[in-house]
């Protein structure tokens, strides 16, 4: 219990640090992130784990598979939609620009992400529940051990970055957006 509230206060510190930062430069940190992940770490994520063959200490490779595949391909899309539609229409806002959006409000791609983000966090909790936490037993292979090894790196950079999302650049802009448009 201890240890996640220190956790939690180590996470709303980090993300306390990003409250000043100008909107484009969080946004410019949030797009090389996703670059990051869509040409480095999902491709080697999705190798290692297709190298896998079931065996006594991978008994659910198959299934695992087909979850790290279902993960990457809903992030694949919910990071190509914030890329294409809410970074750049945040920019705009950021700008000072009230052209009206082809969406209405900010609020509804916004919202749209934050779904995006509660069934992201589900499918990592899965594949937490079905990997045992990242935990390898002795004779597991080098495969296995380095994809856990990702896999559970990758889990912490995604919670953090959905975190910094929803808590800090949503928030600022839906204030912009009442600030350039007050009802
Ligand atoms: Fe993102
Ligand atoms: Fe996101």
């Amino acid at each position: 219990m201890i240890s996640t509230l220190n956790e939690a206060q180590a996470v709303s510190h980090t993300l306390e640090c990003w409250h000043a930062v100008p909107i484009p430069r969080l946004i410019a940190y949030l797009s090389e992130t996703h670059i990051r992940w869509i040409e480095q770490e999902m491709p080697s994520i999705e190798n290692l784990a297709y190298r896998l063959e079931p065996s006594r200490t991978a008994p659910a490779v198959r299934f695992l598979q087909r979850l790290i595949r279902r993960i990457q391909n809903e992030m694949a899309e919910h990071l190509r939609k914030e890329e294409a539609i809410l970074f750049p229409a945040i920019l705009k806002l950021e700008q000072g620009g009230s052209a009206p959006m082809p969406f209405g409000s900010i609020s509804n791609p916004i919202a749209m992400m934050e779904q995006d983000h509660d069934i992201e966090r589900m499918l990592w909790e899965e594949l937490r529940t079905l990997t045992n936490g990242y935990q390898i037993t002795a004779e597991a292979g080098e495969t296995l051990k380095t994809l856990y090894e990702e896999l559970a790196a990758l889990a912490h950079d995604v919670s953090e970055h959905a975190a910094l999302e929803n808590r800090i650049l949503f928030p600022r802009a839906r204030r912009m957006e009442r600030l350039v448009n007050p009802r």
